[in-house]
């Protein structure tokens, strides 16, 4: 009877599977602040999906890095037909042909100051970083990305974003917009992973207040009328009143962000012997879908496929 009516589902299919890619091959090395998660070669990378793939994950989304001291001002290693994020989707595309291969669009990784977009004058130029946004997508659907996720928060990216795709040929790759991104220290330890601290400052001039939940509203209404197909709440446990709100306000496929110190959380107490840490990541998914998400980015995807799978 409970089966029966249960509201919330929690499938496989509603997971979102990111991936740490590096330059080089037969490189798989462990993230120390993301227990369980890898630095991965494109080669690596394709072997990882091919596993995910057959527990059931079927959406992967690609962040890169450039080479060691190959990071500039501009971020140029973004849009690198040769950069790891552009050889893991060709290889990817090879190895699980039928997934959905979502890349992220941003600068932070490879600029040397590690802010989102160019800096001039001790701040972001919000304008003029755009047309480098927009060149890192267009080369990653170049590269065979079925879908692009803009996470920099510049204004008019999106719009920047989706005539550049048309522009190229590619009007039918869709974007993932981080719409409502906020300014969050849960974002440690990707920022660890991704050796993307912002040199200095922060990111508040560009990301959102966690006190603010109608700015987010309205920052989905702009990067729908910009263009974007799938809107994006993140981080996603501390925003779940957001997540609800954007799902009442929008009729767009919504995306949350389970992001990596919410996993880091989880693994810790696991670590310390405080909780059952899949048993917890089960939990939180189903209240993040509860809350009204379509889909989850998850650090978790794979550990919780394979415990759907048993049940
Ligand atoms: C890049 C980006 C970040 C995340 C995704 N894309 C970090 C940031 O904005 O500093 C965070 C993801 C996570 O914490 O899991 N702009």
């Amino acid at each position: 009877m409970r089966d029966l009516v249960r509201e919330t589902d929690l499938l496989p299919r509603h997971l979102i599977y990111p991936l740490f890619i590096v330059p080089g091959s037969g490189l798989r090395r462990e993230i120390q602040a993301l227990p369980g998660q890898f630095h991965l070669s494109p080669d690596e990378a394709a072997a990882e999906a091919a596993a995910a793939r057959a527990e059931g994950v079927g959406s992967f989304l690609l962040f890169g890095r450039p080479p060691e001291g190959g990071k500039d001002p501009q971020g140029s290693g973004a849009w690198d037909e040769r950069g790891a994020v552009q050889q893991a989707v060709r290889a990817l595309r090879a190895a699980v042909p039928e997934s959905l291969l979502i890349t992220d669009v941003c600068l932070c990784a490879y600029t040397d100051h590690g802010h989102c977009g160019v800096v001039r004058g001790g701040d972001v130029d919000n304008d003029a970083t755009l047309p480098l946004l927009a060149r890192t997508a267009v080369s990653h659907a170049d590269a065979g990305a079925d879908v692009v996720a803009p996470s920099d928060m510049m204004d008019g990216r999106v719009g920047a974003i989706r005539s550049a795709l048309d522009a190229a040929g590619h009007p039918h790759v869709p974007v993932l917009a981080y719409a409502a991104k906020f300014a969050s220290g849960f974002y440690g330890p990707f920022r660890e992973a991704e050796d993307s601290p912002p040199a200095f400052g922060d990111r508040r001039s560009y990301q959102l207040d966690p006190g603010n939940a109608r700015q987010a509203l309205a920052e989905v209404a702009l990067d729908l009328a910009e263009g974007a197909d799938m809107v994006m709440v993140k981080p996603a446990l501390g925003y779940l009143d957001v997540l609800a709100a954007v799902r009442a306000a929008t009729t767009a496929p919504l995306v949350a962000y389970n992001v990596s110190g919410e996993y880091a959380m989880v693994r810790a107490a696991e670590r310390a012997g405080w909780a059952d840490g899949t048993a917890l990541a089960l939990e939180i998914l189903t209240g993040i879908r509860r809350a009204g998400a379509d889909a989850v980015i998850t650090y978790h995807a794979r550990e919780v496929a394979r415990a759907l799978g048993r049940r």
